[in-house]
């Protein structure tokens, strides 16, 4: 691949901030990262919905959807997750530029890809929502039978059988899916963004 050269960067007229005034509340990402079964896409899709209720503009950025699209080129192996999350990241940052509260639910195994995508944001526009379930309960709860597969060998690269899961080190947010209703998940996240001002 021959990369692109004589590129000249464009000021938009319409600023993120400007959207931010007319909207009446601000942008950012909030990035789930966790286990498969772990619940990110429920609690995101949750988040999302009770964002929409209250008037504010927001978007579903969620793993098997934009992996039958977007990224439908790539597979699970190191190379392709580190993309998948690189041009996710980049997607996200559009959103958030669009002056839109962005929920992002992927597995985002690798702590340098999520902090490659941190680097994307201004400070405390990436909100890093650590989705924390033990393993046994993901496997307990098997909603896709993906985990039945690998043990039966049928999936190369698993994320938590035999491929790896970094855990956040400072997450933002850290939700106990086991421990917690998706309402009480869902109160939680929002009194942040109302915390940190973004609505
Ligand atoms: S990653 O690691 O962030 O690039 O993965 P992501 O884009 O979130 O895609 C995860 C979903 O793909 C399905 N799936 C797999 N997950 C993990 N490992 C392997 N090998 C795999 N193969 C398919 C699975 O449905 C994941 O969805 P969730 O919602 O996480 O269960």
């Amino acid at each position: 691949m021959v990369k692109a050269t004589n590129l000249t960067w464009h000021n938009a007229a319409v600023t993120k901030y400007d959207r931010h005034l007319q909207n009446g509340h601000g942008s950012c990402v909030l990035w789930f990262t966790g286990l498969s079964g772990s619940g990110k896409s429920t609690i995101a899709n949750a988040v999302s919905a009770e964002l929409y209720r209250m008037g504010i503009n927001e978007y579903v950025l969620d793993g098997d959807n934009i992996r039958h699209g977007l990224n439908g080129d790539l597979g699970f192996s190191e190379a392709d997750r580190t993309e998948n999350i690189r041009r996710i990241g980049e997607v996200a940052k559009l959103f958030v530029d669009s002056g839109t509260i962005v929920t992002t639910a992927f597995i985002s195994p690798f702590r340098t890809d999520r902090d490659q995508v941190r680097a994307l944001f201004n400070e405390g526009d990436f909100i890093e929502v650590f989705v924390d379930c033990p393993i046994e309960e993901c496997e307990r709860r098997d909603p896709k039978k993906l985990y039945a597969k690998a043990r039966r060998g049928e999936i190369k690269d698993f994320t938590g059988i035999d491929s790896p899961y970094e855990a956040p080190a400072r997450p933002e947010i850290i939700i106990r899916s086991d421990l917690l209703t998706v309402e009480k998940a869902v109160k939680e996240i929002i009194a942040f963004l109302q915390d940190q001002n973004f609505i």
